[in-house]
């Protein structure tokens, strides 16, 4: 026991001290409907792009596919229940359009149904709804007629986001139209690593100013029926930096990467135009060409919440690409669209099953950037966790500390983001469920609670116990 003078009053400390969050600091989990749903030929749904890249033969380890996922379409009541025994305030979903509107079509009341019930079940358990409108399952019908390459699809986007919101914006106040625009974009349509497995830098580039066009759309559609409605967009945002700050060519490619990864989103939304920068990198494949009269207002509509997800950082070096690197996605094709020839490296410090390097403080630096740079006001992680290589012990537990201390230190990072002024409202942990890890699969856990592929049981890891514990006391232990 310690003995801390505070104000001049003796305060007893123990191991059991804490850190503690704001006053009404929201603390929920996330997942997406494809990575959990399963039943993806039920109640009129259709294919999306994962479903086709999925059965594609090499796209997905193992050959995974979404069926069955982790059942939810057919286990909600439960998962919610679990989410809620946990102490689950709030949960971030993702409506799967090909439910809602097979085929990039007329509105499928059955699709929609899964999501009222679920709704209802969130709000029965007081739990808040988190609403994604689009988390990476396009209709394979869209895709076919040219997907987000084509400015048509950013209006069958604002026109499903309506369809969503009609049947649900009674009973759900937080919208967020895109999830991580830069994967389905730039790992989609370039790399080719995404759904569709497109590598065509021009097609990706102009999705780039499609999803941005359709997040404008939508958020005008949706603000027209609701002025009330809480408006997002959810953007995965690193730091980068120069291998060597003291070279002016290692400098010149962490502005580039920061140019594709970061500002070519958030300068459109948050200060309505793209960076000069980009733009001129980006001349090739003609971003400035997609733009027409009135987009760059439609896109940077004001906004009542950005959601950031973050789990790693860059470190880039001018020259020749090397497969060993920790950097998300940057194997198999490259994503990186007019940024030239460009190296990452490893800063040499522990890494996820991801093979993700553990940067927390990485998660500081981002939000005091949109704080700083940006002027951004009310800002969630949307996403925060990590795969670990989860094994059952004897006594039947999953004691993952090595999530609990990704967690721990993230959660640290977040408490001084918000003491040094970040406007930060929550944290919702990737992710309640071990799921479908896009290309990578069944193989990566980032579930706070297991699950059993084989048996569909749900055991709650170690991580999921302490951080019902984190959320109960509003704060993380000294
Ligand atoms: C980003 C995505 O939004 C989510 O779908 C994915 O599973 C996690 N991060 C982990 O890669």
């Amino acid at each position: 026991m310690t003995t801390y003078e505070v104000n001049g009053q003796a305060e007893e400390a123990s191991a059991t001290r804490q850190r503690s969050f704001p006053a009404g600091f929201l603390w929920g989990s996330s997942t997406a409907a494809f990575q959990i749903e399963g039943a993806t030929t039920e109640d009129g749904r259709t294919d999306s792009i994962w479903d086709t890249f999925s059965r594609t033969p090499g796209r997905v380890l193992n050959g995974d596919t979404g069926d069955p996922a982790v059942d939810h379409y057919h286990r909600m009541p439960q998962d919610v229940k679990l989410m809620s025994d946990l102490g689950f305030k709030a949960y971030r979903f993702s409506v799967a359009w090909p439910r809602v509107r097979p085929d990039g079509g007329a509105v499928n009341e059955a699709g929609l149904d899964f999501y009222r019930r679920l709704v209802d079940e969130l709000l029965a358990h007081d739990i808040t709804p988190w609403l994604t409108l689009y988390h990476w399952d396009l209709p394979q019908t869209l895709e076919d007629r040219g997907g987000w390459a084509e400015r048509s699809t950013a209006y069958r986007f604002a026109e499903y986001a309506d369809s969503v919101h009609a049947a649900l914006g009674d009973r759900v106040e937080h919208w967020t139209t895109l999830n991580e625009p830069y994967c389905t974009s730039l790992l989609g349509y370039s790399a080719g690593v995404h759904a569709p497995g497109r590598q065509e830098p021009s097609a990706a580039v102009a999705a780039v100013h499609h999803l941005l066009l359709g997040h404008g759309l939508a958020v005008s559609a949706i603000r027209d029926r609701d002025p009330k409605a809480q408006l997002g967009i959810t953007l995965n945002l690193y730091p980068v930096d120069a291998v060597n700050p003291a070279d002016p060519a290692d400098v010149d490619a962490a502005r580039r990467v920061d140019g594709l990864q970061n500002r070519i989103f958030l300068d459109p939304l948050l200060r309505g135009r793209y960076p000069d920068d980009v733009v001129a990198d980006l001349a090739p494949f003609a971003l400035a060409e997609r733009i027409h009269d009135g987009d760059m207002a439609t896109i940077a509509a004001p906004l009542d919440m950005l959601g950031v997800n973050y789990y790693t950082h860059f470190l880039v070096g001018a020259g020749t690409a090397s497969a060993e690197t920790s950097a998300p996605h940057t194997p198999a094709g490259s994503p990186w669209v007019g940024a030239g020839e460009l190296r990452f490296a490893d800063a040499g410090l522990p890494v996820t099953d991801m093979g993700w390097e553990v940067i927390p403080d990485g998660l500081t630096r981002v939000l005091r950037r949109l704080h700083e740079e940006y002027a951004v006001g009310t800002i969630y992680v949307n996403e925060n966790g990590a795969a670990c290589p989860d094994v059952i012990n004897d006594a039947g537990e999953i004691d993952d500390q090595d999530r609990i201390e990704y967690l721990d230190g993230h959660l640290r990072a977040a408490l001084a983001a918000i003491e040094s002024g970040v406007d930060l409202r929550g944290y919702f942990c990737w992710s309640l469920l071990d799921n479908f890890e896009w290309a990578w699969g069944y193989s990566k856990r980032f579930g706070l609670v297991h699950v059993d592929y084989q048996t569909q049981v749900r055991t709650p890891k170690n991580s999921a116990k302490w951080l019902s514990s984190v959320m109960r006391e509003n704060a993380v232990p000294l």
